[in-house]
């Protein structure tokens, strides 16, 4: 049963999307299990470039595609995603989950209004209220679009968002039901069909021998138990939101592959032990081109974390990874990496589930070998061995330290920039 599950393994923009579509290449069937629109994955192909927030990175192969149970959807944005895809004469065959809970504009306000105060940097795409819709069992689904009483479901969710606006004295304005529905039910329309029981269709497809891809969206350091917390994303970002996020048993989901970028970035606020604020950063920053997707915020850059790394290895389920972005770091003057953290002046190689601990931590670095700007005509001829020795063994570091092969070295943001070490598909 083929499954392969891609994770990210820091605070999301490793190159999840990258990394999608070069394995999609051999999928039946592409799927986003978590998250919503807060995601931006990039794919470059023949000097095109693919912005996607929610529809799965199979597309640009022309997959079939599917939106999990687990998946926050605003199908305003999904309908101008697909419309897109149609410049590059790309229908998409989608299927969405009747699960999925719906984004509605409330969400996006009561975003904005709440991240005033708590000061996270979302994305304000709605995602956080939408999930806390769905916990309060208040939510709108995917499948209630064809329900005679979608009006009352809507008119009691802006119900609870305008006592919760009021009640913080804050001016707002929530679009009225009647405009809300009529949208949903256009919607509904645009959808009719595509909407059903994707738990059984992915079951039945890995019965039947189907290759199945999963696409995670953000990062270990974001999920809402194990990131950063409460600086991190609502969603459950390892290979246990996988399952639940598509009703497929975790059985199936043995090999779970965590993009891993060479070094550090975040986008949002909370602590970044490793972050480089100064000169440094701000090259790393022009080099990498690290500008987020989704809302063009500067990425703050850093060096990688091996205490933040070997924690999202442990409680994501990750068994391979994917590197990214070495050909970033070629030509720097030194190469450093965290091994522990100093805190109130004790080393621990724990990662402090509190946000108060981790800002107060201090990185305590190891100097590895600095490498050449990569000679991608060599790795385009001769693979893996045309790296220069000092990347090798920076990789060969990262393999020993946390006991995961790398099976995938990526060079460059685009497809044909990647050398594939193991058929994961395979073996
Ligand atoms: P995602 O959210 O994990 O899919 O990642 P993003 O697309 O938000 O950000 C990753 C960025 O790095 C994109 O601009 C990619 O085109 C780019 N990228 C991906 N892999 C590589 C790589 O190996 N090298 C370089 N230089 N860029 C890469
Ligand atoms: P991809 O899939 C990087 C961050 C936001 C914010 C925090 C909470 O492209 O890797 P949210 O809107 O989710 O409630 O915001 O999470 N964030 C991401 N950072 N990449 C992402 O997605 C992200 N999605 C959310 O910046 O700090
Ligand atoms: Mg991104």
């Amino acid at each position: 049963m083929p499954a392969l599950v891609i994770v990210g393994a820091q605070w999301g923009d490793e190159g999840k999307g990258k990394i999608v579509d070069f394995l999609a290449e051999d999928a039946d069937i592409v799927v986003r299990f978590q998250g919503g629109n807060n995601a931006g994955h990039t794919i470059i192909v023949d000097g095109e470039q693919y912005a996607l927030h929610v529809l799965p990175s199979g597309v640009v192969r022309n997959k079939k595609v599917v939106i999990g149970n687990g998946v926050v959807v605003d199908l305003d944005v999904l309908r101008h995603e697909i419309a897109g895809m149609s410049m590059y004469g790309i229908d998409p065959d989608i299927m969405i989950s009747d699960r999925a809970q719906l984004i509605l504009p409330y969400h996006k306000v009561l975003d904005g209004v709440l991240d005033k105060d708590a000061g996270i940097g979302t994305t304000k795409k709605g995602i956080g209220p939408t999930y806390a819709d769905k916990v309060f069992r208040v939510g709108i689904r995917a499948g209630d679009l064809y329900s005679d009483d979608l009006e009352e479901k809507v008119a009691r969710n802006r119900e609870m968002k305008e006592a919760l606006i009021v009640g913080m004295g804050v001016d707002a304005k929530l679009p009225p039901v009647g405009e809300v529905t009529g949208t949903l039910r256009q919607h509904a329309r645009a959808f009719e069909g595509k909407v059903g029981n994707t738990s059984e269709f992915l079951t039945t497809a890995l019965k039947g021998g189907k290759n199945v891809l999963y696409e995670g969206a953000q990062g270990v350091l974001l999920d809402i138990d194990f990131g950063t917390y409460p600086f991190v994303t609502s969603s459950s970002t390892g290979v246990g939101g996988a399952s639940i996020g598509t009703g497929v048993p975790v059985r199936y989901l043995q090999k779970v592959i965590g993009v891993v970028k060479a070094y550090q970035t975040r986008v949002g606020a909370g602590p970044m032990p490793t972050e480089e604020t100064g000169e440094l950063g701000e090259e790393m920053r022009q080099k990498g081109g690290e500008f987020g997707v989704t809302t063009g915020r500067p990425r703050r850059c850093g060096h990688l974390d091996m205490v933040a790394l070997k924690h999202s290895i442990m409680v994501s389920g990750i068994t391979s990874i994917a590197l990214t972005k070495a050909d970033v770091l070629g030509g720097a003057d030194s190469i450093r990496v965290c091994v522990a953290y100093d805190i109130d002046g004790k080393e621990t190689t724990t990662m402090p589930s509190n946000a108060d601990d981790l800002w107060k931590a201090q990185p305590v670095y190891r100097e590895l070998p600095a490498w050449e700007e990569i000679d991608e005509i060599a790795v385009k001829m001769d693979g893996y061995e045309a790296f220069p020795e000092e990347m090798k063994s920076y990789v060969q570091y990262i393999q020993s330290e946390t006991d995961i092969g790398v099976d995938i070295v990526s060079y460059g943001p685009s497809r044909d920039q990647t050398v594939i070490l193991r058929d994961l598909w395979v073996s």
